[in-house]
């Protein structure tokens, strides 16, 4: 159901603040994260292994973890160091800990083969926290399985429909069919859109208006299930589609992560970085409340799609035309999760 051996998003960094518990389910499993003094984020299974008191319920003492209801103490890599009243403490008497990496605003979490667990494998994000950039942190709980949201993500003819007045515009997104090329870690896709409309959410920010060249070139990571997007829209005819990027032209670079939280449901963390406007903080609440609309959209729809099939089990999906991508997706979703079931992921 989800690959275990891949960087998820946990938490946003601040979610994480010292001196406090801070507990949320990831691919089915109780997590437990923490601060220690060094700033490091430690994370340990939010499950005592005496009698499964959640650790969460426990007290930060130094950089150890108290379960408050019978006392056992544990460290920061799950050991057990104290048990009341025992001198002796067996090794078996630990809780699972998680390998954590801090960066661009985001705390990663790998919970498959420890050994498996290489950094470099984290998709740059580096937009949400770059001081040419600027975005607000966002995020939002689906009820819904992951996939049913990366459908949506690898499928933007959704937009002239989903979301007619917020980034549609124009039924050219439903039209256009993207070109998509795969790499090792995912697709690219990329979906041009000369002499358009401009997206709803950004009129009142251009000096000009409609016609303009509009442009979505995004990555999907299949592990983590990380979208990285270059998008925006510029006077049509200025070069934009041809890589020149006008002074005025407004540029943007989303980053959307999701991460299970059970099979039904799922933690959506994303941002709208933005280029422009750098010293006015109201662009980019304006622009945050804009796409966190936009987003809503599509958790309506979504959640509700997934009550239909909730209650249709046996049957199956009909494919169109723009659903290459998903598609491309799901097959080396099902290739991944079969070599790790067959332990060689
Ligand atoms: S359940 Fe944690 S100490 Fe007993
Ligand atoms: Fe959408």
């Amino acid at each position: 159901m989800f690959l275990r051996n891949a960087w998820y998003v946990a938490a946003w960094k601040d979610e994480v603040v010292e001196g406090a518990l801070f507990a949320r389910t990831l691919l089915e499993e109780p997590v437990v994260l923490f601060r220690q003094s060094s700033g490091a984020v430690a994370a340990l299974e939010d499950r005592c292994r005496h009698r499964f008191a959640p650790l969460s319920r426990g007290r930060l003492e130094g950089d150890r973890l108290r379960c408050m209801y019978h006392g056992l103490v544990y460290d920061a890599s799950g050991a057990c160091v104290e048990i009341p009243g025992q001198d002796h403490i067996s090794a078996r008497a630990c809780v699972r800990s998680y390998p954590i990496v801090e960066r661009d605003r985001y705390v990663w979490i790998w919970m498959g083969d420890t050994a498996l667990a290489n950094p470099d494998l984290i998709p740059d994000c580096h937009w949400q926290d770059d001081p040419a950039w600027r975005c607000k942190p966002g995020y939002k709980h689906f009820a819904a399985d992951y996939r049913l949201i990366v459908d949506n993500l690898l499928d933007f003819s959704h937009l002239s429909f989903v979301h007619a007045s917020t980034l549609g515009g124009s039924n050219s997104m439903a039209t256009l069919r993207p070109r998509i090329e795969t790499f090792d870690w995912g697709l690219r896709i990329t979906r041009l859109y000369p002499s358009d409309v401009m997206p709803p959410y950004a009129a009142a920010l251009a000096s000009y208006s409609s016609p303009v060249d509009r442009w979505q070139i995004y990555d999907w990571h299949i592990a983590g299930n990380v979208l990285s997007m270059d998008s925006g829209f510029a006077r049509a005819g200025a070069g934009a589609l041809e890589g020149k990027r006008p002074d005025d032209a407004f540029q943007f670079h989303s980053i959307q992560a999701l991460t299970p939280e059970t099979a039904s449901t799922t933690h959506y963390f994303w941002t709208y970085p933005h280029n422009f406007a750098l010293d006015d903080p109201s662009v980019t609440d304006m622009l945050a409340n804009g796409i966190s609309n936009a987003f809503e959209e599509d958790r309506v729809m979504i959640m509700a799609q997934q009550d239909v099939l909730n209650r249709s089990p046996d049957r199956t999906m009909f494919n169109i035309g723009a659903d290459a991508a998903p598609m491309q997706v799901r097959a080396r979703l099902e290739q991944l999760l079969a070599a790790e079931a067959a332990g060689e992921g």
